[in-house]
This record gives C-alpha cells, sequence and structure tokens, in this order.
C-alpha cells in the first residue's frame, strides 16, 4: 500500500499561452513516495532537498492531497515522504510537481477513483496555496504529459497535446529565486485589443505547428506581448541569453513560467545542447550562477 512517484517539471504559458499552456519535461521532477494509512489526514513525514514547512496545511502536496480527501469515499489517510529536486521559485513549476504527484499517487492506491481532470482540480488547489491563484497550466501537463491547453477554467477543460517527435527543451535557471505571487503582481490586468490580436494569432500557430509538425510554425509562434515584456526585467540578462539561443539555432525561446527560468525549444537533441551551450556562455561572461539541463518533450 505505498506507491513511488516521478513528478515532471513543466515549462508553464510557453511564451504566448499565459495560463492556459504548459508542457511536461523528463530531464527534472521531484520524486515522492506516498503510503496509505489507518489514521484519517495527510501526513508529511519527511522532505529531502529543500528546506519546506512538513505541515500539511503549509504545504502544497499537503493542500492538495486534504482536497482530494475531502471527496473520496476513504475512511483512512496517507503519509507522504518528498525528494524535492525542482527549486522552489525557478519557474518550471516546482509547487505543480509536489501537488500533483501527491494526488497522483494517492488516487492510484485508492483505485483510481478520480478522472485526471477531477486531480487537476484537486492539485491546483496546491497552486493556490503557493501563487495565491489556483493556475493549472504546470498542474495540468505534469498530470497528462507533453503539451496541454486548458481551454476553459469554467468548466475545467484539458486539452492534451502531442509534440512533435524531435522537439527538445533547453532550459537554464539563473540562481535567483521569484516567487509566482510577486511576478503575477507586476502584471497588467487590462490589455488593448491590438495586443490581443497578436497573442491569439501566436497561441493559435503554435498549437497549429505542435500538431502539424511544423517546427518553423512553432518557432514564429513563440512570442509573447504581454507577459515577457514586463517579467524579462526581473531576469538577469533576459534579452541577451535568448538572443544567444536564437543564433545558436532555437526555433523560439521565453520566460519559463514565472521565472526566473529562461527556456527554448530546439528541433533534435544536438541543437538543443548547443542551444544550452550557448545560454551558458552568456550567463558565464556576465558572471551569473546557473543551471542547465535539456529535456525531450514526452
Ligand atoms: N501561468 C503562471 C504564471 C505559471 O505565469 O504566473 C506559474 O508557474
Amino acid at each position: 500500500d505505498e506507491v513511488k512517484v516521478f513528478c515532471p517539471a513543466t515549462i508553464a504559458n510557453v511564451s504566448c499561452g499565459f495560463d492556459v499552456l504548459g508542457v511536461a519535461l523528463d530531464s527534472v521532477g521531484d520524486e515522492m513516495v506516498v503510503r496509505k494509512i489507518p489514521k484519517k489526514g495527510v501526513f508529511i513525514t519527511k522532505i529531502e532537498g529543500q528546506n519546506l514547512p512538513l505541515e500539511a496545511e503549509k504545504n502544497v502536496a499537503g493542500v492538495a492531497g486534504f482536497a482530494l480527501l475531502e471527496k473520496a469515499d476513504y475512511k483512512g489517510g496517507f503519509e507522504i515522504e518528498i525528494n524535492k529536486k525542482i527549486k522552489p521559485g525557478s519557474g518550471i513549476g516546482s509547487s505543480a510537481a509536489s501537488s500533483t504527484g501527491a494526488v497522483w499517487a494517492m488516487n492510484h492506491l485508492l483505485g483510481n477513483p478520480f478522472s485526471k481532470t477531477d486531480l487537476v482540480t484537486f492539485a491546483m488547489e496546491g497552486e493556490r496555496l503557493a501563487s495565491d491563484v489556483a493556475h493549472a497550466d504546470n498542474v495540468a501537463p505534469a498530470l497528462f504529459g507533453n503539451f496541454t491547453l486548458v481551454r476553459s477554467y469554467t468548466p475545467l477543460d484539458i486539452v492534451p497535446i502531442k509534440a512533435p517527435e524531435e522537439l527538445f527543451a533547453t532550459v537554464i535557471h539563473p540562481q535567483i529565486e521569484i516567487k509566482t505571487s510577486d511576478s503575477r503582481r507586476i502584471l497588467k490586468t487590462t490589455l488593448t485589443m491590438q495586443t490581443a490580436i497578436k497573442q491569439w494569432g501566436n497561441l493559435g500557430g503554435l498549437i497549429a505547428g505542435l500538431l502539424q509538425n511544423d517546427y518553423e510554425l512553432i518557432g514564429r509562434s513563440l512570442e509573447d506581448h504581454i507577459v515577457e515584456p514586463i517579467r524579462s526585467i526581473l531576469i538577469p540578462g533576459f534579452d541577451r541569453v535568448k538572443k544567444a539561443s536564437l543564433d545558436a539555432g532555437a526555433l523560439g525561446a521565453g520566460i519559463s513560467g514565472s521565472g526566473p527560468s529562461i527556456f527554448a525549444l530546439s528541433r533534435g537533441r544536438q541543437n538543443a545542447e548547443k542551444v544550452a551551450r550557448a545560454m551558458k556562455k552568456v550567463y558565464e561572461t556576465i558572471g551569473v550562477e546557473h543551471d542547465v539541463h535539456v529535456s525531450k518533450i514526452n
């Protein structure tokens, strides 16, 4: 009555899809062990890798777990051990990974009474704790894999999208922490019709590019006229890193989730590795501590 899960890191927004688009990575993720116990409740017994609260009410995995437990026909509870490999505040869905892993494992241990969309709803409660807003663009891809589109929040409607086989992501993380709640607060709450038209043109283009295996179209569509101009100011060397990735052959690049990580998409692993070296070189030149990794989209 115990299960071990890998919960992937995710890139949310993917430039033009603020709060609606996300993609799962295979190179980084949290590991969790979840176990059924007779005592009712959710108990986090161990966290390795990061200094995070063990109190279940203050931990995203605990909060997501309580949301599931409330709806489950089950008298007992769960114990959770977390090996936290994703740094909180890095922009690759740290809170989403733990929230999703917890509810996926609990559902599995209960014999899968809930649908994937139900699980997204529970995991979103973890996101609410982490960022004040229950956004689903990290938890949905963490749960479904590959790309997902949140077509609607009310009612929740998740559309899984399969990326072309040769699509790879490079993610570089400058070692600063940006809280999602802070980086949401600086955003404007209104936009002009002109900006909206550009943005939904790109989002449609990106989805079409993914479905038609059109790498050029994917690249052309990786533009963000709403969020990137504001948030990029918080990220050291953003413009230089982005330019270096494009010069090295990336299809496109942008901010991963709420930052500070920067992502680039490339065709083929070799290109993605080349992009990684180019991004790294910028940070070495300007003296920014960082780590970088390449993932296959799957
Ligand atoms: N869509 C969210 C945001 C993702 O950009 O604030 C946070 O990881």
